[in-house]
């Protein structure tokens, strides 16, 4: 049996030193905020090359805190993509602005930038591009276009950890760089987790106020926040993991590679541009055959998962916006096509021939 993910082996890595910080934590009795999360926001910030780093309850926290930060609410617009997970909208949707969809490249599977421009109105605040399975957005037009527009940039950073253009990390180059550190996540922890990173003072205390109840912790508030705060134990494991997490970014580029050269030409593997870095938090391919592909590996008892079967805007939730299947067509088209394979640093060399090796009989 071959998982999606297997966490074991890089657990059993450093086994000892996550039980002795975790020990720790618990005799100190100090389990909200606290100075792990302060050391690993500050760790966070330093790995980013920005002045700030704001330790969160989830990803999805990091996005509706930013937004919230900005401030952005009921009224305005944030321009982002269908083809995503829920929560990128669903922060959208918190914050009670309008998510304003753009449909994708079909080659990235990222925002298609040259529809970006006739999407943007005099509510648009924002836009939030997705770094889809770690390959970075074209960050350079959407800054240029932020630019000319005069808007913010919150990018979600999910699933892009140590993904870069020319070396340049994303989430360094909007407002805000939102992190999940969920464990399935390129840098995971063992719970629930996320965090911001910005190089905007203002923006930064005001997460900080907003994920406590729209408080400093004086029990005075100037705003209703929210609870999003990171735990202790989880910023213990997470400071223990981000020394690893370019180790094992490493790792999931060679499997790529590897699958890359053996299902090339046989299905459409990932395109990663020209100076661009993957973290590969996924290696997702494209079939038409994509059900006959994962029923194949199914039966060899071999984990797949369709990212994203159904895109945003024909999820139930979005239903009051009034879209339409044929809206987007790129995306419509990819939900039906994808598949992505297990690619985790733990996964033996042989099997990643074994699984590319069915495929190809497969088809
Ligand atoms: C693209 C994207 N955005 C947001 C999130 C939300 O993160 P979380 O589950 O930590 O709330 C996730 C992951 O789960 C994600 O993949």
């Amino acid at each position: 049996m071959i998982p999606m993910l297997d966490l074991r082996k890089e657990f059993l890595d450093i086994e000892d030193e996550v039980a002795a910080s975790v020990i720790e934590v618990l005799k100190s009795t100090r389990y909200i905020l606290g100075p792990h999360v302060e050391a690993f926001e500050a760790q966070l910030a330093k790995y980013h090359g920005l002045g700030f780093g704001a330790g969160v309850g989830s990803g999805t926290g990091a996005l509706f805190l930013s937004l919230a930060s900005l401030p952005i609410s009921a009224g305005d617009e944030v321009i982002t993509t269908p083809f995503t997970f829920f929560a990128t909208a669903e922060s959208i949707l918190y914050v009670g602005a309008k998510p304003v969809f753009v449909d994708i490249d079909p080659v990235t599977l990222n925002m298609d930038i040259d529809l970006i421009e006739e999407k943007i109105t005099e509510k648009t605040k924002a836009i939030l591009p997705v770094h889809l399975f770690g390959l970075p957005c074209d960050m350079k037009r959407i800054m240029a276009l932020a630019k000319k527009y005069n808007l913010h940039v919150v990018e979600d950073c999910a699933q892009s950890f140590g993904s870069s253009i020319d070396g340049k990390l994303t989430g360094t180059f909007g407002s805000a760089g939102c992190f999940s550190f969920y464990p399935s996540k390129n840098l995971g922890c063992y719970g629930d987790g996320g965090a911001v990173v910005t190089d905007d003072r203002q923006m930064y205390e005001n997460i900080l106020a907003l994920r406590n109840h729209g408080s400093r912790g004086n029990y005075i508030h100037d705003v209703v926040g929210f609870n999003s705060r990171l735990d202790e134990i989880q910023a213990a494991i997470l400071l223990i993991k981000l020394k690893k997490v370019e180790h094992y970014n490493a790792i999931r580029r060679e499997n790529a590679a590897i699958y890359t050269s053996l299902l090339s030409g046989a299905v459409v593997c990932p395109h990663i541009p020209d100076g661009y870095t993957s973290n590969y938090h996924q290696y997702t391919i494209r079939s038409a055959h994509r059900d006959k592909i994962k029923d194949a590996l199914a039966a060899s008892d071999i984990s797949s998962v369709v990212y994203y079967p159904l895109p945003i805007h024909l999820q139930k939730p979005l239903e009051q916006f009034g879209f339409k299947r044929g809206n987007f067509p790129v995306a419509e088209a990819a939900s039906k096509e994808v598949l992505s394979l297990p690619v985790y640093p733990g996964l033996p060399k042989e099997e990643i021939e074994r699984i590319a090796e069915i495929i190809k009989r497969c088809l």
